[in-house]
């Protein structure tokens, strides 16, 4: 990819991010510049992957080709302020905030921007990101393929509605911490029976890992996948029947709910 790539913000999405597009070799380290509030995390990114570092919000918004916005949804006003008149005239402005609609960014910046949406997850430090992309019409085809090959560098993309975004947030940005209390849960459960907890965590994230590529690999539906692992009579239609006496199902609809509730409430919707 000939493109630069700008990065504001140096926290936990943006290095997963920047991890996947290196480790692809999607890029050189030299066409990436990213900048961060204090500068002990721009260190820390430069020795990893040997990407350009700087303070200075304005400097990687003259640099950028693509300028992914990576600071909290809570600072994207403040730092748009500071970078809306040093962007270059036909730079793609990247979102991925929870909670930001395109309108709200394109009135940050006053003026027309070439805008993409998206929101990927944190499992793009694995190369295993889930990302869902839509933008406005001010981006060409050819620049929204291009901003497409930087998410799958890192993961799946899905090109979604931008009324869908808020749900997304819920179920993919957002999932990974609802999974990772599936696992620990699950682990808890075994260290009650006397199991040794690192073993425990291997193998319950092992069994996550496959049950997912299964639905995702075989297509099935994940009802019939259950259906298959329960023999009449046996231990795990025991344990479900544990799990659905508690409402699992509803609580798990439940929090995907509120997520994607407290998405809308941030946008203002
Ligand atoms: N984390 C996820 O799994 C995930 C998934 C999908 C989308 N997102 C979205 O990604 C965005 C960032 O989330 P995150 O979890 O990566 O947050 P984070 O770890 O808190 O990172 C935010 C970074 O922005 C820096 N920053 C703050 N103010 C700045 C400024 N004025 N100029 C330059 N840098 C500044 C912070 O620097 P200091 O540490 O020096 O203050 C910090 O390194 C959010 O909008 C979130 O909705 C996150």
């Amino acid at each position: 990819m000939k493109t630069t790539i700008g990065f504001i913000g140096c926290g936990n999405i943006a290095k997963a991010m920047i991890g996947g597009l290196i480790k692809s070799k999607t890029i050189s380290s030299e066409s990436i510049m990213v900048s961060n509030r204090t500068p002990d995390k721009l260190e820390r990114i430069n020795n990893s992957y040997g990407v350009l570092t700087t303070t200075e919000n304005k400097e990687v918004a003259r640099f950028a080709d693509i300028l992914i916005l990576s600071v909290k949804t809570n600072k994207y006003y403040e730092v748009i302020g500071e970078v809306k008149d040093s962007i270059k005239k036909n730079t793609v402005i990247v979102s991925i905030a929870a909670g930001r609609s395109m309108d709200s960014i394109e009135e940050a910046f006053e003026k027309k921007i070439k805008l993409v949406r998206t929101m990927p997850n944190i499992p793009a430090i694995v190369g295993e990101a889930m990302s869902a992309l839509c933008h406005n019409d001010m981006v060409r085809e050819d620049e929204f393929e291009s901003v497409i090959n930087i998410f799958k560098s890192f993961g799946e993309v899905e090109v979604v509605d931008e009324e869908l975004m808020d749900v997304v947030t819920a179920i993919s940005g957002s999932s990974p911490a609802l999974v990772y209390l599936f696992i620990e849960s699950l682990a808890d459960g075994a260290v009650l029976k006397g199991f040794p907890r690192n073993k425990a965590y291997k193998l319950v994230s092992q069994a996550v890992l496959g049950a997912a590529k299964i639905v995702l690999e075989t297509g099935k539906h994940p009802g019939q996948l259950k259906d298959e692992v329960c023999s009449a009579g046996g231990t795990t239609i025991e344990a479900i029947y544990a799990l659905e006496k508690k409402g699992f199902r509803g609580h798990v609809i439940e929090a995907v709910e509120k997520g994607t509730e407290k998405s809308k409430k941030l946008s203002g919707k």
